[in-house]
């Protein structure tokens, strides 16, 4: 496996670590594309990062950032999507304009036109200088449930297991209506150059071990990490907790 696993005490340790990696990639470049994931992994990340910009403003004018899923077909008051996330921790504090920021749209009457066109504007984008990714408590990668196909593309899906049980416990989404989400697939991922897995809690210990150590199996999304050609991980100690090799 081609990655570099960093522990560190704290989960706000990682925070700043993160947040410095993606400081570095839009100081090497200034027109750097930056890709996002949204969640409680991230919110802490975001933050320190919109902070130590705050304190020490460079130009992040013609930085372009994507988000790598999103949550739709939730009611229009619907509050936790994840560009709600990145509103008030990143975009909001750091003064990002909005055509910067590429995310699909959580309400539409044509998703799978949606899921299209956020896949050719992130592809217009060329290639990401760096993604930061979270993972769920069952492997999943994005929006890329358990057994999803490592050659998946950009699409819409149906959310189910984990993800859906935790996004419904807000009770903001109608009980009976579905609840999807478009997600760039583990293919687009993988192709990406630089990766940064990040995770946090003695809740990610055992997923942590089964994906970087574990078998690679579509029944573990992240476990595809391990074919990547340059993922760096960065966790704190509870989460590396169940590692055999550290
Ligand atoms: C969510 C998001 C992922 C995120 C993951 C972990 O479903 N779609 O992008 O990385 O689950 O979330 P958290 O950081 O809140 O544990």
């Amino acid at each position: 496996m081609a990655s570099r696993i960093t522990v560190l005490e704290s989960p706000a340790q990682v925070d700043r670590a993160v947040a410095w990696e993606m400081i570095h990639c839009m100081l090497e470049n200034p027109s750097a594309v930056l890709g996002l994931a949204a969640g409680s992994t991230t919110d802490g990340i975001h933050q320190t990062l919109a902070d130590i910009w705050r304190s020490a403003p460079f130009d992040i004018s013609d930085v372009r950032f994507f988000g790598l899923d999103e949550i739709v077909m939730v009611p229009e008051d619907y509050d936790e999507t994840c560009i709600a996330d990145f509103q008030r921790d990143l975009i909001e504090p750091m003064g990002i304009r909005l055509e910067n920021m590429i995310m699909p749209p959580s309400q539409s009457d044509d998703y799978q036109a949606e899921a299209a066109r956020y896949a050719s504007r992130i592809k217009a984008l060329g290639q990401p200088d760096l993604a930061v990714l979270g993972i769920g408590i069952d492997g999943h990668l994005g929006m890329n449930l358990p057994g999803t196909p490592f050659d998946s593309g950009t699409r819409l899906v149906m959310l189910g297991g984990e993800l859906e049980q935790r996004l419904r416990k807000s009770g903001k989404v109608n009980p009976g209506a579905p609840i999807g989400g478009i997600t760039l697939g583990i293919r687009d991922l993988m192709n990406m150059p630089r990766l940064l897995l990040v995770a946090k809690g003695a809740k990610k210990a055992e997923i942590i071990a089964r994906a970087l150590e574990g078998p690679v199996t579509e029944a573990v999304p992240a476990s595809v990490l391990q074919l990547h050609p340059s993922v760096r991980v960065y966790l704190d100690r509870e989460a590396s907790s169940r590692l055999t090799k550290k």
